[in-house]
C-alpha cells in the first residue's frame, strides 16, 4: 500500500483515515500535545531500543523534546486540512534531510512512537487506536519525504 508516494498522500486528502478513527486520534493528540511525561517517554524508548540514532540529536534534549510533540500534535490535527498538511510536511522533511534522516529512519521511529503512545495511554489506546497511528505516522512520514526530494 505504501510503495507510490504520491498515491498514498491522495489517499489521504480524498479520503483521510476513517472518521470514527480520526477523531478518537485528534482526541488522543489533543492531550499527548503539551504532555512533557509523555514526549519523555517517547524519546527515552527510542534511545534504549534504537541507541543508534541517540548521536543524531543534540546532547540536550530539552527543547528538542518539545519541539517533535508540538509538531507531531500539529500535523495529525491538520490530517484535516490536506493543504496545510502537505505545505508544512514537506517542510518538515526538508529540514530532516538537513539533519541526515533518510528513508530508512521513518519506520524505526515509527515503531517507537506507536509504543511509546499505547504505553502513555494505556488501555485506553485500543488495537485499532494503534493501527491508526500507525497509519498517520506514514502518512506524515511520506509527505515528509516528499518535501527532501523537492
Ligand atoms: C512524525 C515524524 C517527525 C516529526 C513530527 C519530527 C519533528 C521534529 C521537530 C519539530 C524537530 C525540531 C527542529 C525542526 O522543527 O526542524 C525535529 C528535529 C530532529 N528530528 Fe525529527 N521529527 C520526525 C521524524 C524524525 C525521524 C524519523 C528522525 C530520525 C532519526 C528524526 C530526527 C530528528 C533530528 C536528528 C532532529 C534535529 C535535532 C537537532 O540537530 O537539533 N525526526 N524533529
Amino acid at each position: 500500500m505504501r510503495t507510490e508516494v504520491s498515491g498514498v498522500t491522495d489517499q489521504v486528502t480524498r479520503y483521510g483515515l476513517p472518521g470514527a478513527a480520526m477523531a478518537r486520534l485528534r482526541e488522543q493528540a489533543r492531550r499527548l500535545r503539551g504532555d512533557h511525561e509523555f514526549v519523555v517517554t517517547f524519546y527515552d524508548v527510542l534511545f534504549t531500543l534504537r541507541p543508534e540514532l541517540r548521536p543524531m540529536f543534540p546532547e540536550d534534549l530539552g527543547a528538542q523534546r518539545a519541539r517533535f510533540g508540538d509538531e507531531f500534535g500539529t500535523l495529525v490535527q491538520a490530517l484535516g486540512d490536506p493543504e496545510g498538511f502537505e505545505q508544512r510536511g514537506r517542510a518538515l522533511g526538508r529540514r530532516h534531510l538537513e539533519y541526515g534522516v533518510g528513508a530508512e529512519h521513518y519506520a524505526k521511529v515509527r515503531d517507537v512512537l506507536v509504543i511509546a503512545i499505547a504505553a502513555h495511554l494505556g488501555e485506553e489506546c485500543t488495537a485499532e487506536d494503534r493501527e491508526a497511528w500507525s497509519t498517520a505516522y506514514d502518512l506524515i512520514a511520506v509527505v515528509m519525504q516528499k518535501g527532501a526530494v523537492d
